[in-house]
């Protein structure tokens, strides 16, 4: 059975002290709330809460993600931070392909299959973000994007490789927006990637991966968006910054 993932994608957001007490507030709740096996929740705060929030949280309970890493294992890279120091720290996962590293810092596919490899190279989880702009949409370029994105990088992992990688489905005009994608919407776009999964790999793998959806998801629509049969669970973004809207989200799948 495939796992049903919860992940918070706290970006830019939070100071320590803050992030931290979200971190514990999260942790609590699951202590007192028992999961089902499958279900899993993952946060990604900055790197700087990285080690702090490693420090009051359960892993067993909650999975610690970076937003990033290197595409390179060290040396002179000024500002960067590696796939092995983040391993280091206790780090299980990381974000790789968000749509805000694509358009803002130039993140093509050949830099994220470099992210992907050497993340791999230390164990971590990849939660690897696909989706399409409102251009692509309103063009109907929507699947060939979606399709580019994941044969140019994931796709070219070995079988063994791509069972540690999760996909998120983000298309980028419902990032922080406001604007959701209608549950059918999400589940179209799903259902597409898991066929392109087991044409790539096979049947095993693509009924094995989580498919998240991830743009404006909150309280009041990730149980419809959820109910999706192809929609494993969400990415969410401005929603996670709230212990309660986050916890209600995790109960809705
Ligand atoms: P949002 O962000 O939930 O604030 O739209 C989602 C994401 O970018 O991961």
């Amino acid at each position: 059975m495939r796992k049903l993932i919860v992940a918070g994608n706290w970006k830019m957001n939070t100071g320590i002290a803050e992030g931290t007490k979200l971190a514990e507030d999260i942790n609590k709740y699951l202590s007192s709330n028992t999961l089902p096996e499958n279900k899993k929740v993952i946060i990604a705060p900055p790197f700087t809460h990285l080690v702090p929030v490693s420090k009051v949280i359960d892993p067993s309970k909650i999975i610690l993600s970076a937003q990033d890493c290197a595409s390179t294992e060290n040396g002179a890279f000024t500002g960067e931070v590696s796939a092995k120091m983040l391993k280091e720290i206790g780090v299980k996962a990381v974000i790789l392909g968000h749509s805000e590293r694509r358009q803002y810092f130039k993140e093509d596919s050949e830099i994220l299959l470099k992210k992907v490899k050497i993340a791999l190279k230390y164990d971590l989880d990849i939660i690897f973000c696909v989706g399409e702009s409102l251009e692509q949409r309103e063009n109907n370029k929507y699947f060939d994007v979606i399709k580019e994105q994941i044969s140019e990088t994931v796709f070219k992992l070995s079988k063994e490789e791509f069972k540690k990688v999760i996909i998120a489905y983000e298309p980028v005009w419902a990032i922080g927006t406001g604007k959701t994608a209608t549950p059918d919407q999400a589940q179209e776009i799903h259902e597409f990637i898991r066929n392109k999964i087991k044409e790539n790999f096979d049947e095993n793998i693509a009924n094995g991966t989580s498919i998240l959806y991830g743009g404006s998801c909150k309280p009041s629509n990730a149980k419809e968006i959820f109910s999706k049969k192809d929609v494993d669970g969400g990415l969410i973004g401005g929603a996670a910054l709230k212990c309660d809207d986050f916890t209600k989200i995790i109960e809705a799948r």
